[in-house]
């Protein structure tokens, strides 16, 4: 089949009746067994998982989306369900409707809503998953440990103070092709509010144009993730230059953009700076970007203009060893 795009967000607070479906998806039920009916997610145990969900610190919901309709979701509680642990961490659930599983969407919405939740600055996150659940697998290459095994679950525990593991994921950093601009074109709609001179429709077709240019001369990098593109850099080999890069709201902070740049890094002419042009201190737009050029080695330079919009050169020096 040919794989859909699939949109990571977060629910919006019109959207929190689903939840019911979802947490009714998420019962395990091992097979042969009768599913329960419908009505047993308003049993108490299972009404804290939705109950005036949004209201509370804690509450998070990330859904994934395909062809407009709402196929998972991953979200998180502070409640005393059968994952708690205290009442600083926050529980999960996570379910996606039975046809658009084994297909990485699961793994995808896990990864995003651990890094919101350490982005949030809990220290760790728990569950509770019946020990004959595939989705165990899943948890344990997210990081997730058994913290203590109850009869027929495990309570597992994700540390945040550990490193996020990247080959959990089935992400991968590649050099883009052209059948990847639909899913370049819908990450790019996704931030063009944060980029000058992408306003207009005719920019943005003007823009997809570019972008097939530099796929066409090797000089597209993309984060690519179950069909769909969750990371994006475009660079210029001639002007030693970076020249575009954004990663999906969902899934910042995990390094996709560090390990983008990295991958380009070889491309470029040994020895010569590299030049990205990116937002001025005071645009509260850019401190993501400004945190990020930094951290990788980038030095601020001359304060520029681009599309009208003032903007300052970032440069990376090549002489010195600076890979981080
Ligand atoms: C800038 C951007 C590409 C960073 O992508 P990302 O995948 O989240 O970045 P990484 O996870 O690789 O970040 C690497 C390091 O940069 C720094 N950093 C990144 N985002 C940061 C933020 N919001 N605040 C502070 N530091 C940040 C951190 O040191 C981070 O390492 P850490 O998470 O271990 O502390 C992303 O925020 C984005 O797409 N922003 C909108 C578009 C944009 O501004 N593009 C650049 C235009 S020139």
């Amino acid at each position: 089949m040919k794989h859909r795009t699939v949109n990571i967000r977060r629910m919006r607070p019109d959207e929190t009746g689903l939840l019911r479906e979802f947490l009714y998806q998420a019962i395990y039920l091992p097979a042969g067994t009768e599913p329960p009916p419908r009505s047993v997610v308003d049993l108490p145990e299972l009404r804290v998982y939705t109950e005036n969900f949004g209201t509370r610190a804690g509450d998070f919901c990330l859904v994934a989306e395909v062809d407009g309709q709402v196929v998972g979701a991953a979200w998180s509680r502070i409640m005393k369900d059968y994952g708690h642990i205290d009442n600083d961490t926050p529980s999960l659930a996570l379910s996606l409707l039975p046809d658009c599983r084994g297909q990485g969407i699961g793994t995808r919405l896990l990864n995003c809503l651990l890094a919101l939740l350490q982005n949030q600055g809990y220290q760790r996150a728990s569950l509770s998953v019946q020990t004959e659940n595939p989705a165990l697998r899943l948890y344990q290459r997210a990081g997730f440990e058994i913290a203590e095994p109850r009869g027929s679950e495990y309570l597992m525990v994700r540390d945040f103070t550990q490193p996020v593991q990247q080959e959990d994921t089935n992400m991968e950093i590649r050099l883009a092709q052209p059948q990847d601009i639909d899913p370049w074109m819908a990450l790019v709609e996704q931030v063009r509010d944060q980029f000058p001179g992408l306003e207009t429709d005719k920019a943005m077709e003007e823009h997809r144009a570019t972008v097939l240019d530099f796929i066409r001369q090797s000089s597209a990098i993309c984060a690519a993730e179950a069909g769909q593109i969750v990371g994006a850099l475009l660079f210029s080999r001639e002007n030693s230059m970076l020249c575009f890069l954004a990663v999906d709201p969902s899934c910042r902070r995990q390094h996709i953009a560090r390990k983008m740049v990295h991958f380009m890094l070889p491309f470029m002419e040994e020895g010569r700076d590299i030049t990205v042009t990116t937002y001025r201190e005071e645009d509260p737009n850019g401190a993501a970007a400004r945190a990020f050029y930094k951290r990788l080695g980038f030095a601020e330079d001359r304060l520029t203009e681009e599309f009208g919009s003032p903007v300052q050169e970032f440069v990376l020096k090549r002489s010195a060893a600076n890979s981080s």
